[in-house]
């Protein structure tokens, strides 16, 4: 379906405002901060403060401004991690923010540009709320240096929290949390341990897979989808074999801000909603629980939206134009599959995972099937999922791919 057009109105397409992007790009965040303030807050967690941290106080101070720190972000951060980063902001009087890391510290920075602009209480902003679009005033300038590729954060209307007194994750979703400034620099990445290449990297691939198949899909959308998928899949592994492979991290960088383009304009689908339930059972990063349901999704959704997942195919390479669509399509998630395989996700579940005994697991299927549908992604996906149909895939995913003697696994 082509937007816009007179039937379905005007389409609100949301970007950062400045991307400054290539190697060498962190020494200029000062540069570009430096023209929305006086006094930074740098949010960050303490592991790339570590590392990255001296270099961007240096550039930000370079350009005359003050910097306050936050250097207690958690991975997958929490309500308190935003309330004790805001309570910073007030009592420093900062007025801009600058993120160090991946979507976590981007997250928390949005939190508190969210707190900082609209008051209250983070909790009350959650799309289940407030609704889409819950966020009634802009941020204060957000300065985005990303150190992952990645979640897309920087280019996202989204944020995602979780609240530590329900043991849940809750989804913010406004215009007015997009950054303003999104810093792309692949030298950040190479200290990417291999692990976490490959988890980031398939939740980019993911976020791009999903928005070009999801319903709200459209022309602008598709268009950084289909480039995020040639440049993912092309680099991946050239990128997770050799971290100190620039062009590939280059590639990577480029292809996950593109699949964060496409996928806050187009919506993510069935993969995520099922992914947040899985992660959290399992205690495994995000990216890990999407590469262990991406191929199964794909494999079930096809028939719904055939052309597209052949493109998927032919983008990847796993398919030429002379394939039928049909045929073409089953190649997309086993070309999915392959990647996964050759990061070698499947081994990252012992050290990152905790996989319940199967009946422990089936026990909980139904509860997750429920979050879900409950999240409102799976609404998105080109073939719509009966509560059923979502139970049957988690149990598909156990038996292939977490069992301890799962094919996946074995
Ligand atoms: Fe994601």
């Amino acid at each position: 379906m082509e937007y816009p057009d007179p039937e379905h109105g005007t389409r609100l397409v949301v970007s950062p405002s400045k991307v400054v992007l290539g190697r060498g790009a962190a020494e200029e965040v000062g540069d570009y901060a430096s023209t929305y303030g006086r006094r930074a807050l740098l949010v960050a967690s303490e592991v790339i403060f570590d590392i990255h941290g001296e270099s961007i106080v240096e550039t930000l101070e370079s350009a005359g401004m003050e910097v306050v720190t936050y250097t207690d972000v958690r991975p997958d951060p929490t309500v308190e991690n935003i309330e004790a980063a805001f309570e910073r902001w007030q009592a420093e009087d900062c007025d801009v923010i600058v993120t160090l890391g991946g979507g976590s510290s981007i997250d928390t920075g949005k939190g508190v540009g969210i707190l900082a602009a609209n008051g209250g209480s983070i909790r009350d902003y959650g799309v289940d709320r407030a609704g889409y679009e819950g966020v009634p005033t802009p941020t204060p300038p957000i300065v985005a240096v990303n150190t992952t590729a990645g979640t897309g954060s920087e280019a996202t209307r989204s944020v995602v929290v979780t609240d530590e007194s329900t043991a849940t994750k809750f989804l913010i979703v406004s215009q007015n949390v997009v950054p303003t400034v999104a810093v792309e620099d692949p030298e950040l990445t190479r200290s990417l341990p291999r692990s976490h290449t490959a988890f980031t990297g398939i939740d980019a691939l993911t976020h791009a897979i999903e928005a070009f198949v999801s319903v709200q899909s459209y022309s602008v959308s598709d268009d950084y989808a289909r480039s995020a998928i040639r440049r993912i899949s092309d680099s991946f592994t050239k990128a997770w074999a050799n971290g100190d492979n620039i062009e590939a991290r280059t590639e990577m960088m480029i292809g996950q801000l593109q699949a964060g383009q496409a996928f806050t304009n187009a919506s993510v689908a069935l993969v995520h909603g099922m992914a947040r339930p899985l992660g959290a059972q399992l205690h495994v990063p995000h990216g890990l629980a999407n590469a262990l349901i991406l191929p199964y999704v794909m494999e079930f959704s096809a028939m719904a939206a055939p052309e597209k997942y052949a493109e998927i195919a032919r983008l990847m390479d796993a398919a030429d134009d002379d394939t039928p669509d049909r045929e073409a399509a089953d190649a997309a998630a086993d070309a999915v599959l392959d990647l996964c395989t050759d990061v070698d996700l499947a081994s990252y579940l012992d050290e990152f995972g905790d996989v319940p005994e199967r009946g422990d697991y089936l026990a909980v299927v139904g509860e997750m099937a429920q979050d879900a549908i409950d999240s409102g992604s799976p609404d998105n996906n080109p073939r719509k999922p009966t509560r059923k149909e979502i139970e049957s895939l988690y149990v598909r995913i156990y038996d292939d791919a977490l069992a301890p003697d799962s094919p996946r696994r074995s």
